[in-house]
């Protein structure tokens, strides 16, 4: 017992304070003396090969064997030059025109918006962190692509505050259209971490830049129709339970709407998010179904095409992404400003949440139907159950807040949209490209 009130004795009162030991043995203080000074020397030598061994390390390192962690590299940005191209590119050329930072700018909606923005007159500045989720050639391309229209994409992480206070500093954003975020529903089984780190951590640190600039954007962000998960009440509106995500990647979007919810509530953020029913079209994503089963169907690999309990169809509500495209503009157009400066609200403001989808669901194995009509070739089709790893029966999307608030409008079928993709598709993997996958 007396042993341990010692013990507790010893322990700081103060976390960083240490109690001065009140020994009376005087001789004991120069041993005591030459021992801190050892130790003080050994400490720096220490501290030396430390600091020696990150400065010699390249400023852009390899990517870390954890994948959730790969879009931790350090990027290289700052300095005369790179302020005057994000300047250039931010600048707005048009009358009434908007300086938007888009996030996920060389992912496949991200090009195609930031494309569009810059094709009005508007300020448009791109961030990226390149990751290798799927293809980063393809990402590469979109970049190519947006460079030739004035567009610059600086590299990044959402996470890096540094980085983003910086672009904040250099151009007074008007809006921010954020759309970087891990997709995709069956990789959130093998790498969990990056679907926190992207959406809800990332998406926490843009809000937290957000809320201090001066003056606060309006954000405009993508959520999901995942949100709807198991609701079985269709089609799917804005007022319907999102409470049973299906997936770790709909749960964070769901996380993403409530984080929304706060900012707005606490800091007065201007927030818009929309829920995105599976967008298909030119410069797509290789992981999404309507895109490999074109590659596999003309490599002549088989196609896993699934089906519900009791032979249920699995169907989806393809949304083109021209009407995408749309549907983002008319949302940062009817954007309210933010009401907050300095970190501090100043008075109520806008909360929204839309579906953008096409409100005609397809069953998947019409989509291969088509598909095989395009590109002249018979799909070898291996009829499999679905797997309960996160993907939902079917979506259908109730658009009719979208039509009303934002004068949204799909009009183009499946038919019409999967001929432009396999157009593009053909001449992007042809002609030099190496082949998808
Ligand atoms: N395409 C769809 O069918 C669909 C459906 C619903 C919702 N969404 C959402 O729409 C948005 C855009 O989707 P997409 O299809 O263009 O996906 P995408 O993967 O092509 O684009 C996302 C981009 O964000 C980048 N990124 C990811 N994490 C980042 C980070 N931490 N920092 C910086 N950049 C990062 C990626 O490199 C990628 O280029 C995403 O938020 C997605 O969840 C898409």
């Amino acid at each position: 017992m007396s042993k341990q009130m010692s013990h507790l004795d010893n322990i700081p009162s103060t976390p960083g304070k240490f109690k001065m030991d009140k020994s009376p043995y005087i001789h004991n203080r120069l041993r005591w003396h030459s021992s801190l000074a050892k130790l003080t020397f050994w400490s720096f030598m220490f501290l030396g090969l430390v600091l020696i061994f990150f400065f010699r390390s390249p400023s852009s390192n390899p990517l870390p064997q954890d994948p959730s962690r790969r879009s931790l590299r350090t990027y290289n940005w700052g300095g005369p030059a790179w302020e005057k191209r994000v300047r250039s590119s931010a600048r707005i050329r048009s009358r009434n025109g908007i300086s938007v930072l888009v996030t996920g700018a060389a992912g496949f909606v991200g090009t195609h918006v930031s494309a569009a923005l810059k094709r009005r007159g508007d300020g448009v500045l791109g961030l990226d962190n390149f990751n290798d989720y799927y293809d980063p050639s393809l990402k590469r391309a979109r970049q190519a692509l947006l460079e030739r229209s004035g567009v610059f994409i600086v590299e990044g992480d959402i996470n890096d505050s540094a980085l983003l206070r910086k672009l904040f500093e250099v151009v007074a954003f008007t809006h921010v259209m954020h759309l970087a975020a891990q997709a995709g529903v069956r990789y959130a089984m093998e790498n969990p971490g990056s679907y926190v780190h992207s959406n809800i951590a990332g998406f926490v640190n843009l809000l937290e830049v957000c809320k201090s600039a001066n003056p606060q954007p309006a954000i405009v962000w993508a959520s999901s129709s995942s949100v709807y998960g198991l609701n079985t009440k269709v089609p799917f509106s804005e007022r319907d339970r999102t409470d049973q995500p299906a997936s770790l990647y709909a749960a964070t979007k769901k996380a993403g709407e409530e984080i929304a919810h706060t900012y707005n509530h606490i800091y007065g953020l201007s927030l818009t998010g929309l829920r995105f029913f599976t967008v298909y079209g030119p410069w797509g994503r290789p992981d999404m179904a309507y895109f490999f089963f074109t590659r596999d169907i003309l490599k002549g690999k088989s196609i896993s095409i699934f089906e519900a309990a009791n032979h249920g169809t699995v169907a989806r509500d393809f949304t083109y992404i021209d009407d995408i495209v749309k549907g983002c503009l008319a949302a940062l157009d009817t954007a309210e400003k933010s009401t907050g400066s300095g970190g501090k609200k100043k008075g109520p403001a806008q909360l929204r949440v839309f579906n953008l989808g096409n409100t005609s669901p397809v069953p998947v194995s019409d989509l291969v139907s088509i598909l095989e009509r395009l590109l002249k070739v018979n799909a070898k089709r291996n009829i499999m159950k679905l797997p309960r790893n996160g993907d939902v029966q079917f979506t259908h999307a109730n658009i009719s807040l979208a039509q009303r608030e934002l004068g949204y409008k799909p009009s183009t079928d499946l038919q019409t949209g999967l001929k432009k993709f396999v157009r593009w598709y053909l001449s992007y993997y042809s002609g030099g490209k190496k082949a998808a996958g």
